[in-house]
């Protein structure tokens, strides 16, 4: 089939679960927490397990193919974003690589300098960088929000920037408010004064692949359990900063550089099975798509594009079904400059109970500060861990998911 439309079919069957009672039966809305896996990628998994679940590398058969597995997982996961393989770290999660590459900032961050991290941002990506500033004696800015709309605006930015400026820490858009936030100029005026920007893409990439070549940011990092595969960190830094860093791995694997921040490496089987979420993007793309003359990372970005534009309008139905009734969104109330990832609460009920009354129809959407707790501190949620309704898609969601999610919400109003 080629169309400029996601063909939500092909992707179900692309998706083992699917097939599962559980699954049939329930719209999944949880997807900001982990997402289904490819088959593909079960594939892959399932085969290292049983076939070469071995210490990897060695002259033996069954250590060699182990060994050939995980670097062709590797070697995916660099071409799916575009990246030379050296420049990708893989750790057990994005929160493990941002304490990493924290504490190996250390010669960067010194007692007179300073970190800007933003209100919006996810645990792992303000505590690391408060730890080492800390640690440091330096200070640590953060860039607030507009506690009406949520978003972060530049002028603000502006205001925290200085030559002392070391490091700019911002997520590409929060696992809560879902603004695609302006990191390429971010990029463009903290690079001016000469500090490093590092991106955390974990809430972005589940609903659009990142485009790091065109980004070019210092380190851009997600986590590839919510991009429909195994449970890793994945961690893109540029040379300039894997050279300015201080390793974090054995002295005798310093010349190593995607070893140069992975302390202790994980799940080997996990690596290895990244290989299939090539050919889930590959066989996407041969679906929908007609010429074949391109990389896998070009691709990857055509069909990331069909997967948010199918997200996009199933969250405009969503917004749009639910406009008129007494609920807070996070955020635009409109598809505009956002990602299909929508935190609410209601004037008329708590998030848990909004939370339980879907779960009552196999409707997944879970409710609390999601990690993000400083800001709903800042949006004035009033109890955090009663927090906010978080209906978070996929692009395997489909309209009567989204159908059965404003029927209950309009019920409870
Ligand atoms: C925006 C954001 N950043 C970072 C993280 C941490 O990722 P991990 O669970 O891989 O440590 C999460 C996890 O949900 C997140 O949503």
């Amino acid at each position: 089939m080629l169309s400029n439309h996601l063909d939500t079919d092909f992707v179900r069957a692309s998706f083992p679960t699917f097939a599962e009672p559980l699954a049939a039966k329930t719209a999944f809305f949880e997807n900001a927490g982990g997402s289904y896996v490819a088959g593909a990628v079960l594939d892959k998994l399932m085969h290292f397990y049983r076939v070469n679940k071995v210490q990897p590398y060695g002259e033996c058969e069954i250590l060699k193919t182990a060994g050939t597995q995980m670097d062709a997982g590797r070697q995916t996961m660099a071409d799916l974003l575009g990246v030379p393989v050296g420049n990708l770290t893989l750790g057990a999660s994005t929160t493990q690589n941002f304490n990493t590459l924290a504490f190996a900032c250390a010669s960067l961050v010194s007692s007179g300098s300073e970190v800007i991290v933003t209100d919006q941002d996810h645990e792992a990506n303000i505590g690391a960088w408060e730890r080492l500033c800390q640690r440091q004696g330096a200070t640590l800015k953060t860039w607030s929000i507009n506690p009406e709309t949520c978003e972060l605006e530049l002028d603000d930015f502006e205001k925290l920037l200085s030559p002392k400026t070391a490091v700019v820490c911002m997520t590409h858009s929060s696992n809560i408010v879902g603004t695609i936030n302006p990191v390429e100029e971010v990029i463009k005026k903290a690079r001016a004064v000469g500090s490093k920007v590092i991106i955390d893409g974990v809430s972005f990439a589940p609903h659009q692949w990142p485009d790091i070549p065109t980004l070019q940011p210092d380190a851009y990092a997600f986590s590839s359990y919510k991009t429909y595969a195994t449970h890793l960190g994945v961690m893109y830094v540029a040379d300039n900063l894997l050279k300015a860093i201080d390793p974090q791995c054995h002295y005798f694997n310093h010349g190593y550089p995607q070893k140069l921040l992975d302390s202790a490496g994980p799940d080997h089987a996990a690596i290895a099975a990244l290989d299939g979420l090539g050919d889930y993007f590959t066989k996407s793309y041969a679906h929908h798509f007609d010429t074949d003359n391109l990389s896998l990372y070009q691709k990857t970005q055509k069909v990331s594009g069909l997967m948010h534009a199918h997200e996009s309008e199933l969250c405009s139905q969503l917004l749009e079904g639910i406009n008129d009734l007494p609920i807070r969104i996070y955020g635009r109330n409109t598809v505009d400059g956002r990602e299909a990832n929508v935190a609410l609460t209601s004037t008329k009920k708590t998030s848990a109970a909004l939370s339980k009354a879907l779960a009552e129809k196999d409707i997944a959407a879970g409710h609390g500060h999601f990690y993000a707790l400083r800001l709903l501190q800042k949006a004035g949620v009033k109890d955090t861990d009663d927090g906010v309704l978080r209906i978070s898609f996929s692009h395997y969601n489909n309209t009567d998911d989204v159908d059965r999610v404003i029927s209950v919400l309009r019920s409870m109003h």
